[in-house]
């Protein structure tokens, strides 16, 4: 009997659904390539979460990615929220509410580039050769979670809480750490320790941490000129770890390296199920158009195969969208011509048994 895996499927938002269905028949050519068997579930989550229930991240939601191998996630977010302050519920409150009753801690965002995309990079190219590095996001706590957070009642203050304990620095720390051990062996913190009493408790933390990784250098950046080195020397980077809004502004920035934020794909993990998601968000005017980038959602179902052990697949799918990249099998925002599904298709193609 060859090996099943139930993936759990959440489309989610905007380009969401017609990126993740690439994803999906990408899956199971490379499953009959390499021969295991994946069952796909649909779930509803964010903004189509509110329409049909009222909540962004339902409870049926909640219990299919609790019984699933791995979560394949679109985007979430819908512009008649974005501009509703007084909106009570929101669709990315569904994915904050996920990655915390998942236990998500750890996001891994990968950023390389690839030489058939310099030209989309705003870039020199001399600066793009060899870029390789990930981001280790920490996921579930700081300045996103923190308490308290709210308005005073007069409604003319509102405040906001980073708010991290050295358990939670701890357990991401040693992914990054694990994560450099397979990579070029170094690690760089990113901090505000000038500032921050967060800061330096992560500062903290990571040295002591370090004491049991001795094969990998660490070093620390405050954020504000990683954010110039990124730009400046961005070959420099191999494992970026920092904490949750840092993580977040950051791997946009870091996004234009490859050219794109629709060539980025993410992994979070921390439990027993991942959850894998492009990092771009729901780009709503593209919606329903045929156009969105879909190698980001790829890319992260790539990243689903690694992580359930189903190496060569995954790096067969990587391949793949080399090969679209050389041969400019691409969509417009690449310069190409290629619609999401002939992406698609280009990419079943080059996999085929
Ligand atoms: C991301 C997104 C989310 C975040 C939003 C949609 C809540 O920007 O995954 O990077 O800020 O974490
Ligand atoms: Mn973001």
């Amino acid at each position: 009997m060859s090996k099943t895996y139930s993936i759990a499927v959440l489309p989610g938002d905007g380009i969401g659904p017609e990126v993740t269905i690439q994803s999906i028949q990408v899956l199971l050519t490379a499953a009959e390539k390499f021969g295991f068997q994946l069952t796909f579930t649909e779930g509803l989550v964010g903004a189509a979460a509110i329409d049909v229930t009222g909540n962004p991240y339902p409870q049926e939601t909640a219990k299919l990615c609790k019984e699933s191998d791995a979560i394949l996630f679109g985007a979430i977010g819908h512009p008649k929220y974005d501009n509703d302050p007084n909106a009570k519920v929101r669709p990315e409150q569904g994915l904050l509410a996920m990655r915390r009753d998942l236990g998500l801690f750890a996001n891994l965002r990968p950023v390389k580039t690839w030489p058939a995309l310099y030209h989309a990079s705003p870039l020199k190219n001399e600066l793009l050769d060899g870029v390789d590095m990930v981001f280790v996001r920490e996921l579930t706590g700081g300045i996103y979670f923190g308490e308290p957070r709210g308005r005073t009642e007069n409604g003319f203050k509102a405040f906001d809480s980073c708010v991290y304990d050295k358990n939670e620095i701890e357990r991401v720390s040693k992914v990054a750490f694990e994560l450099a051990q397979k990579r070029r062996k170094k690690v760089t913190m990113v901090d505000k320790a000038n500032v921050l009493a967060t800061s330096r408790l992560w500062r903290e933390t990571v040295t002591e941490l370090a004491k049991s990784y001795p094969d990998v250098e660490l070093d620390f950046m405050f954020v504000d000129n990683a954010a110039m080195q990124l730009i400046r020397n961005p070959r420099f980077f191999d494992v970026v770890l920092t904490e949750n809004m840092f993580g977040d502004i950051l791997s946009d920035e870091a996004s234009m390296l490859p050219g794109s934020m629709g060539m980025l794909p993410s992994a979070s993990i921390g439990s027993k199920v991942g959850l894998f998601e492009p990092i771009h968000g729901s780009y709503p005017q593209a919606a329903g158009k045929n156009i969105a980038n879909p190698f980001a959602s790829v890319l992260s179902a790539a990243m689903l195969l690694t992580q359930l052990g189903e190496l060569e697949a995954a790096s067969a799918i990587e391949q793949a969208v080399e090969t679209c990249l050389a041969e400019g099998l691409v969509t417009e925002d690449l310069g190409g011509k290629l619609s999401t599904a002939e992406v698609g298709n280009e990419l079943i193609k080059i996999l085929k048994p």
